[in-house]
């Protein structure tokens, strides 16, 4: 006899068959995806995968050319996403979009600005602004300028945007990439939360250990199409890792180093450097960096790292102190002049610092170069195109042409053309933030690999990472920033989680 229990509930949002091109590169190729409510769903893939071309399709950004979607078993179609808002789905952007110049309450609330007799009644939309920020245990304050706050901070407005308006569909398009450990472990206390809520979560994240601890099912993509889909009891690293790239990969294994580090390459002596709001952001940091050196500088993301970096590489001055490189005091050269000493950068903030949007791969693989213009004024783009094609050879860019613009990328697409560009054979000094941000698992393997050849040519390099597997996995030594002083040196073969977050936390200062 069958047994007919109640239907099963249709999916929160279910799509068939979704087909998305661009030209002639097909980004999704008859995709299905369904998420249900009370589950968080991990959407996973290497950079250029699709994941991102498929929420924009479930989001009304984009129009699909193929397939269907379906809310609660209704079908829709979504003009733009304002209709999507309305059938109740929300998405976080990889890419923040909140307004600098705006505060918290204006940046949650815009569009639908609270006013009292026609005029906008500031102090009521701050005071909902508090409480829901409160209901998810963010510390933010509603009146405070989202310029000034850091990524985490900023992560939680986008999802407060979401939350008032009460979406019930969550989409998080990588959303721990640029979090520090802590963050990250606040922000899955939130998605449990919304779970438990009984929305429907679609997650994206590169890091099989946020996938496996947070999702209920994972699906993988691999260029443009599902290659699998399973409950998270069935999924190991080593099968995720297979489905998305065809190979099993650990990243975390840390690797005997070939040469001995040489001379002292890199002085920093008692330097001291101020943020934008005239702060002192670092204060009174020597170290040393030896030739065929990777010094880890370990911490929590605004305890001064990202100033220390720029400090470095000339595009902060200074407050106090010096920077000697190669036995010549550097710390008055503009970054062009300590670029041609054979200093690179790979900044934090990709779109902001590491690329011109607007300007396409092959202008963008010239950006600091010392040969980039030819005769006086022309950019010379054949070398350009050269560069741009080494850096695909390298790192295989998803969707790569010379002529593209550099924002028709996937997010770790853009991060891979920079690192490509920074990390040539001449690099003598490299100063890097968060390397490996948003590039899929296999592309962190071949950025790990290349810092290790980089570092054994002779190069010096510091490495200023948020993930500590990172900074385990990759340093010779390492340093803990922590409000702007150095909190703790550490060997990196016996240095522990524990020791190490203690210091980051400012509990311990003995290594
Ligand atoms: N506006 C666009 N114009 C042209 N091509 C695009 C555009 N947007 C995306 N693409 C291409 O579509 C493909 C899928 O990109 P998508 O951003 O969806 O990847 P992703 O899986 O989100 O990658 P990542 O992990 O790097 O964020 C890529 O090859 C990308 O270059
Ligand atoms: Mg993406």
């Amino acid at each position: 006899m069958i047994q007919s229990g109640p239907a099963a509930p249709p999916p929160a949002l279910s799509a068939h068959g979704i087909t998305k091109r661009f030209g002639s590169l097909v980004a999704n190729d008859s995709v299905d995806f369904d998420v249900h409510f009370g589950e968080v769903h991990a959407l996973i893939g290497e950079n250029g995968a699709g994941k991102s071309t498929l929420m924009n399709v479930l989001y009304g950004v984009l129009r699909p050319d193929g397939g269907s979607i379906r809310i609660e078993g209704r079908d829709v179609s979504f003009a733009s996403c304002s209709n999507a808002m309305r059938a109740g789905i929300g998405m976080v952007f990889q890419h923040f979009l909140l307004i600098d110049r705006f505060t918290v309450a204006e940046n949650v609330l815009l569009g639908r600005e609270r006013t009292r007799g026609g005029f906008t009644d500031r102090a009521a939309a701050e005071s909902e602004v508090r409480e829901l920020a409160a209901r998810y245990k963010f510390g933010l304050d509603p009146a405070a300028r989202v310029e000034a706050l850091n990524v985490g901070a900023r992560q939680q407005v986008e999802l407060l945007k979401v939350l008032e308006r009460d979406a019930r569909i969550v989409i998080l398009d990588e959303p721990t990439a640029a979090l520090a450990p802590a963050e990250t472990a606040a922000l899955f206390d939130v998605v449990r939360r919304l779970r438990s809520e009984g929305r429907a979560v679609i997650l994206i994240a590169h890091k099989l250990k946020e996938v496996m601890a947070l999702a209920d099912r994972v699906t993988v993509l691999r260029r443009g199409k599902v290659s699998g889909s399973l409950p998270i009891d069935r999924a190991d690293a080593a099968t995720l890792a297979t489905l998305m790239v065809g190979k099993v990969i650990d990243l975390d294994a840390r690797e005997p180093r070939r040469t001995a580090p040489g001379d002292v390459a890199l002085a920093v002596r008692d330097l001291s450097v101020l943020n934008d709001d005239r702060l002192p952001a670092v204060r009174g940091v020597s170290l040393d960096v030896r030739a065929g050196e990777i010094l880890g500088l370990a911490g929590v993301e605004g305890n001064g790292q990202t100033e220390f970096a720029e400090a470095l590489y000339g595009l902060r001055p200074p407050s106090g102190g010096s920077v000697t490189f190669a036995e010549r005091d550097v710390s008055r050269l503009s970054a062009e002049a300590r670029r041609s000493a054979g200093m690179r950068y790979v900044p934090a903030d990709r779109q902001r610092e590491g690329l011109v949007l607007d300007f396409d791969t092959a202008e963008n693989a010239l950006l600091g170069d010392q040969r980039r213009t030819r005769r006086g004024m022309r950019l010379d783009l054949p070398l350009g195109q050269r560069l741009a094609s080494a850096i695909d050879a390298r790192y295989s860019l998803a969707g790569f042409d010379p002529a593209k613009s550099a924002v028709a990328y996937s997010g770790g697409t853009q991060q891979k053309l920079i690192v490509g560009r920074e990390m040539t054979d001449d690099v003598r000094m490299l100063i890097c933030v968060a390397p490996t941000r948003g590039v899929d698992i296999g592309a962190a393997a071949t950025i790990h690999r290349r810092l290790r050849d980089v570092r054994d040519r002779g190069a010096s390099i510091v490495l200023i990472s948020f993930d500590l597997d990172e900074i385990r996995a990759l340093s010779d030594r390492i340093v803990v920033f922590s409000e702007g002083r150095i909190a703790g040196e550490f060997a990196a073969e016996s240095a522990t989680d524990a020791q190490l977050g203690a210091c980051m936390a400012g509990v311990s200062s003995v290594a």
